[in-house]
């Protein structure tokens, strides 16, 4: 037994204790944790990487209420469970919910996991929004204008997005948006235009969007695109296919819509694309007006 697991079973053991000293009969445990606990031991806990163990509870949030124990290897591929991406950058996750999405933040800046898109960057492209927003949007990765601003969306993709956003009655200040890909994908001997992440630069940058998607703990995520869905949900479907149709990750209820980049190129589908919106407002218990309804339905 490792150093680190003898430590970890420690802090357990002594945490389980003083809640029984407390009275409680029951402890909760999320269902991917508790997934992580029944697989193999070396699944749970990796031998090379340091496990750090990091109680986890984050002030107010009655979600957060609840200390947890974590550990998690230092990449975790985004389709299958993990015990905590935010402890995996952070060790110890402060208690505050601000606090701990500054600190992601900042390790997210310095990070040069992709030394090529690190050498590339003008900026890191965090996420922006309410970090207790109920309604997350997910997209692939920066484009020029989102590197030069250090924000996501910013560029024609991105004002679209806002457009639709403020259509369902919301903002860019209270939802929350971020990539998959925190640096823009680089164009090696060429001046311009994008690429798409690869696999493995979405899987290296995983912990990042985890991180957040675990902090925020949004009701709802909307995947923009093909390649969102297929980094967050390893299904290759394809967008055509799965949008409109509800998907879950890690228990959270996914909308899979088309990019808002492919609508700048083909308006006709934005109907569907508001269609997939209208189940969100609902999904969310959100009002929708009447006329939101009837927004870009065919003129008779
Ligand atoms: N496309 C994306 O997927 N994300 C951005 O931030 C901008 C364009």
């Amino acid at each position: 037994m490792t150093d680190a697991y003898r430590q970890l079973l420690d802090s357990t053991i002594h945490h389980l204790e003083s809640l029984k000293a407390r009275g409680s009969s029951f402890v909760g445990v999320e269902a991917d944790t508790f997934a992580s606990l029944s697989g193999p031991l070396a699944a749970a806990v990796p031998a090379v990487p340091s496990v750090k163990p990091a109680v986890v509870s984050l002030g107010a949030r009655p979600e957060f209420t609840k200390p947890r124990l974590v550990a998690a290897p230092a990449v975790t591929p985004m389709a299958s469970p993990a015990v905590s991406a935010a402890a995996s950058i952070l060790g110890v996750v402060p208690e505050s919910l601000d606090e701990a999405m500054a600190q992601l933040r900042e390790k997210a800046s310095g990070c040069v996991r992709c030394p090529n898109l690190a050498a590339a960057r003008k900026s890191v492209v965090f996420g922006v929004g309410d970090i207790r927003a109920r309604l997350m949007f997910i997209g692939e990765a920066p484009g020029a204008d989102e590197d030069a601003q250090a924000e996501p969306f910013v560029g024609p993709a991105g004002q679209l997005l806002t457009k639709i956003i403020a259509a369902m009655g919301l903002s860019r200040q209270t939802v929350y948006i971020a990539n998959l890909l925190k640096c823009r994908p680089d164009t090696p001997g060429e001046t311009g235009g994008n690429r798409k992440p690869t696999l493995d630069e979405m899987k290296t940058c995983s912990p990042y969007v985890l991180a957040q998607i675990e902090l925020i703990k949004p009701k709802v995520i909307v995947a923009l695109g093909g390649t969102a869905v297929e980094g967050l949900l390893g299904n290759f479907t394809g967008i055509m296919k799965l949008r409109g149709s509800w998907q879950t990750f890690r228990g959270i209820p996914v909308m899979p819509t088309h990019h808002p980049d492919f609508l700048l190129q083909a308006l006709s589908e934005k109907r569907k694309v508001w269609e997939d919106m209208l189940k969100v407002l609902e999904r969310l218990s959100l009002p929708v007006t009447e006329k939101q309804r009837g927004f870009f339905l065919p003129k008779e």
